[in-house]
């Protein structure tokens, strides 16, 4: 019986842990896979399909929170976000942390796609945690202050149950509304073809310096232990649409640009 009670509270302990800690839920990853998928030139496409055995980008978007929890790949925790100092003008190279973090993460993962060298397994592995990480990178909140572990620190009530800022963001107002992650891909904005452009453009560093400025915005728009509900939802689930739609179409132009941008020849 003891045992029982001894499993039952450390499967408690460790369901909570990672409930405390994930990122864009399961369905905010799916959808931006998803519009980056619509998004890829014949060629990545067929490249990429091979590479899954015929699964889609939707279908390994969630891999790397997966593992999250196996001590085999405890050393890719630190890679699902970045804490740059709030002082610093911009992200410096020398001083990132030695464990990694989002920016060394994309790096590798598009210089392991890259490399002729590596293996088909490496491809593979390191594929699924760039369509996860591109991701992370559009959840302002993992480009937020390491103080307070991106908001994760910041308690709120989500209507009346306990919650955090960083959690509000990854999945509280997505999940608020029970899509699926097609109908939310689908609920982003029509863009132009230009309009796509314009949001591809730019660098990975830039794309850091967007969601950090946007988290230094919602840092300012909330205090610990702050009832949110309705009326923060309805102003922000814009631009949580937004990030999911910037990080589809950014994820499709790092994939074009690794798996050739033209149509297939065969
Ligand atoms: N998740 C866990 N720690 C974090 C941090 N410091 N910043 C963002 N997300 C996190
Ligand atoms: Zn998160
Ligand atoms: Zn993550």
């Amino acid at each position: 019986m003891k045992k029982v009670i001894f499993t039952a509270a450390l499967m408690f302990i460790i369901n909570f842990g990672i409930a405390a800690e994930g990122d864009w839920g399961k369905t905010g990853h799916r959808a931006t896979a998803e519009i980056a998928e619509n998004h890829l030139s014949t060629k990545a496409k067929k490249a990429i399909n091979e590479l899954l055995n015929g699964y889609g980008l939707a279908f390994v978007a969630n891999y790397a929170d997966d593992i999250k929890s196996d001590p085999d790949y405890r050393q890719y925790g630190p890679w699902h976000y970045v804490n740059i100092d709030p002082d610093a003008e911009k992200y410096i190279e020398e001083e990132a942390s030695e464990r990694g973090d989002l920016v060394q993460a994309i790096r590798k993962c598009v210089v392991v796609l890259k490399d002729q060298e590596a293996s088909r397994e490496e491809k593979q592995f390191y594929l699924k945690m760039l369509v996860h990480f591109v991701g992370d990178l559009h959840q302002p909140f993992h480009a937020g202050h390491a103080e307070d572990k991106g908001g994760n620190d910041i308690q709120v009530r989500w209507f009346n149950e306990g919650s955090n800022i960083h959690r509000v963001w990854d999945s509280e107002m997505i999940d608020f509304y029970q899509m699926s992650y097609t109908e939310l891909a689908i609920n982003t904005r029509d863009l132009s073809k230009s309009q796509i452009k314009e949001v591809q453009k730019g660098k990975l560093l830039d794309w850091v310096y967007e969601s950090r400025t946007i988290a230094d915005d919602l840092y300012a728009g909330v205090e610990n232990g702050e009832k949110l509900g309705y009326s923060y939802m309805y102003q922000h689930m814009p631009t949580v649409l937004d990030q999911l739609q910037k990080g589809g179409l950014r994820l499709a132009k790092i994939l074009n640009e690794i798996f050739g941008e033209g149509k297939s020849h065969s």
